[in-house]
């Protein structure tokens, strides 16, 4: 069935509910001044989003530009919210953001092991170009990083073709 949800841009003043969905969604956590201090910065960008009916923000991305390129700094939708769409949606609304912004290159970073994050961006049309060995640890186990890539370009497209999004 398809949803639709609200997804905005958010700011400097948006950092606790940042830093709530990260710590929910990550082992190593990342402080509320932390995402204060990246807000600050030149061409870093973050959308939240929420399911329809909720209230507060369920997911988030954070993204940064510098020249024609932008990474995905990080990115979660909270447990109880996964599964429905929304990771999709705030990934459109970035890249196109992206996309109005001038950027041609979008790279991120993704332990080979995340089995909802890896088919997710399989399905955006990123690219594993390169690998980094044993970079995430997991206590005794350690996982590679996949850097992965996809090259936009400067034509708008309908919102997640093909796929069941209705937003932002
Ligand atoms: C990755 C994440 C943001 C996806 O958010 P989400 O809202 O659940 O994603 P969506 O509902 O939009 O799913 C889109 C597609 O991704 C893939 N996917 C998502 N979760 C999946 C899972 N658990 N298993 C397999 N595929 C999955 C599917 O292709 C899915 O489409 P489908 O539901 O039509 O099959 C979320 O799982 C998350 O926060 N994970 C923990 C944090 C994390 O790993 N972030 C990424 C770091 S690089």
């Amino acid at each position: 069935m398809s949803e639709a949800f609200r997804i905005w841009h958010g700011s400097k003043g948006d950092s606790g509910d940042l830093a709530r969905l990260h710590a929910a969604a990550f082992s190593d956590w990342w402080p509320e001044p932390a995402f204060a201090s990246l807000l600050e910065r030149d061409g870093v960008a973050v959308f939240l989003g929420a399911r329809g009916a909720a209230v507060d923000a369920e997911g988030f991305i954070l993204i940064r530009a510098v020249a024609d390129e932008a990474e995905v700094l990080t990115f979660c939708v909270q447990l109880g919210a996964r599964r429905a769409g929304l990771g999709r949606a705030l990934l459109d609304t970035a890249e196109q953001f992206l996309r109005v912004s001038g950027i041609v290159k979008m790279f991120l970073e993704v332990s080979e092991g995340n089995v909802s994050a890896v088919p997710l961006y399989q399905r955006f049309g990123f690219l594993t170009v390169g690998r980094r060995a044993a970079y995430y640890q997991n206590g005794l186990e350690a996982s590679d990083a996949l850097v992965m890539k996809k090259m936009l370009s400067n034509v708008l497209l309908p919102p997640n073709t093909g796929m069941d999004y209705k937003g932002p």
